[in-house]
């Protein structure tokens, strides 16, 4: 039974909890402060259940059932959603270097999806990209060798046109690979107390309680993003660190939303991995882009007792005069500070080791080891090809568009198609990927198949949190970015591998497309 209520007061919690909670910019943190008090407002955050697999000795068998089920985002009001092995995200898959997996997916969520390894070098049949649907009641089981170093990877639906609705209702959650450098690391790693899966999303609701999705003009033009901000699934969470230093491992799984995180008395914290795992060093930052299916690991330390919150920070748009839709868009677009998560510090702290200095190696690669150079451009669609007219409310002619962002999207004036190989690469090549954003909006681009280096932004190397493996790069408006990759394990003539904009609803709507290695 629908309690509206309930739900409006709770969707008011959101703002309340930003007005107590987001201390930005700067404030004094000095004076003496109150102890924590011990019964907290909102809602303990929840830890995705950890999955092992069942070993026989050869493989770790994964069983994921897809299915359809009801969450209580808000006391009283059940939300219809989509899960796995539960009624809203996934549980976190755990393995190791060198083990191989078997994962059986079964999908009972009454219309056909898929399950995509993001971040996962495996082979293109095995991917779990548009081309490996698995009907409603089928099952799809690859047997994959887990082939790369430590690192926090995520799944998700890549149903072709519905990879956005079907994340924004739940198909998503966290993939962690550890190896012998990581488990030799004095690093906090123990799951759920000292070492936190912190998955951001955002949503919004109709007043009945169900999702709502795509429902204006904006939806298509900047992505699906919502006014209620939720981590694992729990809204207004807080969580208790029992240690000194806790392992926040952050997946920005929102559809489209681009988060920069910081802490809200601007205390320090240590990159130690990005994307694709470890980084040579902790790098020590205070505030930090996350683009949606980026990731990056943090320890963060409460060795103080205090109270603190971790925040999203508002951010000054480059496009406060021009007028226009498209403008007015650009400017809202991460112009709002919010609460992320709040933490509030057990009365008694164990003491964690200190981070250590070195964490991995990485060979860095230089522009030279690539033999080929190829170029993406990636485009919205403009008023007069695409954007213009594909309803009454979205048209340039309406004075929606300005010129820009009518709703579809292409890379290399191409819009993905499931039956157009856009590229075939080499198969033992390293190449080099030039990606040039000629809109004005950022798009965070994403390659399958495994992971990369970036190159340089605009000819400038990039800054040391982004010196080790990505799989998905945010490139800014106007902005050519170059990475450098290799293609050695798996060729195959017949299943190609995705790249896209991680923004799911430009994904949906054209800006991604296919590679063969051959
Ligand atoms: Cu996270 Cu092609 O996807
Ligand atoms: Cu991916
Ligand atoms: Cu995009």
């Amino acid at each position: 039974m629908l309690n509206r209520r309930k739900l409006l007061k709770a969707l008011s919690l959101g703002t309340t909890a930003l007005a107590a909670g987001l201390r930005w910019p700067r404030q004094a943190s000095a004076q003496t402060a109150p102890a924590p008090t011990p019964i907290h407002e909102g809602n303990s955050l929840t830890i995705p259940p950890l999955l092992e697999g069942i070993s026989d000795g050869m493989e770790k068998r994964f069983e994921l059932q897809l299915q359809q089920g009801e969450t209580e985002f808000f006391p009283g009001v059940k939300t219809p959603t989509l899960g796995i092995n539960g009624s809203f995200l996934g549980p976190t898959l755990r393995c190791s270097r060198n083990d191989l997996i078997r994962l059986q997916v079964n999908n009972q969520i009454g219309e056909p999806t898929t399950l995509h390894w993001h971040g996962l070098h495996v082979p293109a049949r095995s991917d779990g990209g548009p081309h490996q649907t698995i009907e409603h009641g089928e099952r799809w089981e690859p047997l994959i060798r887990i082939m790369q170093p430590a690192a926090t990877l995520w799944y998700h639906s890549h149903m072709m046109h519905k990879t956005g609705e079907q994340v924004y209702r739940g198909l998503a959650g966290m993939l962690i690979l550890d190896d012998d450098v990581s488990k030799g690391l004095a690093l906090p790693s123990e799951y759920g107390v000292d070492d936190i899966p912190i998955i951001i999303q955002d949503r919004r609701f109709k007043k009945d309680g169900t999702l709502a999705y795509m429902t204006i003009y904006d939806d298509m033009v900047q992505g699906m993003q919502g006014d209620i901000k939720m981590v694992n699934g729990v809204v207004d969470p807080y969580f208790v660190p029992t240690t000194t230093k806790v392992r926040l491992r952050i997946l920005n799984a929102a559809n489209a939303r681009k988060y920069m995180l910081a802490f809200s008395d601007h205390r320090p914290f240590q990159v130690i991995a990005s994307d694709g795992g470890l980084l040579t060093a902790p790098v020590t930052m205070d505030m930090l882009m996350l683009a949606s299916g980026e990731r990056v690991e943090i320890i963060a330390d409460f060795s103080d007792g205090q109270p603190v919150t971790l925040v999203n920070v508002p951010m000054v748009s480059n496009y406060q005069d021009s007028p226009g839709a498209m403008s007015r868009i650009m400017r809202a677009m991460g112009s709002e500070g919010f609460d992320v998560l709040r933490f509030f510090p057990a009365a008694e702290l164990r003491a964690s080791a200190p981070v250590p200095e070195a964490l991995t190696t990485i060979k860095r690669r230089h522009a030279d080891e690539a033999v080929n150079t190829r170029t993406f451009r990636l485009q919205m669609g403009t008023g007069s090809r695409g954007g213009g007219d594909r309803g009454p409310t979205t048209g340039y002619r309406n004075g929606f568009g300005g010129g820009h962002g009518g709703g579809d999207y292409f890379i290399n004036g191409r819009q993905m198609a499931m039956d157009y190989i856009n590229e075939r690469v080499k198969l033992g090549d390293t190449e080099i990927w030039e990606v040039f954003n000629s809109s004005p909006m950022p798009h965070p681009f994403h390659i399958h198949s495994g992971q990369f280096q970036i190159l340089d932004r605009d000819g400038i190397a990039p800054p040391p949190h982004e010196l080790g493996f990505k799989d998905t790069v945010l490139v800014k408006g106007r902005e050519t970015v170059r990475v450098i990759l290799s293609f050695v394990d798996f060729s195959d003539a017949e299943h190609p591998y995705m790249y896209h904009c991680h923004m799911l609803e430009h994904e949906d709507r054209g800006m991604m497309g296919q590679f063969l290695v051959v």
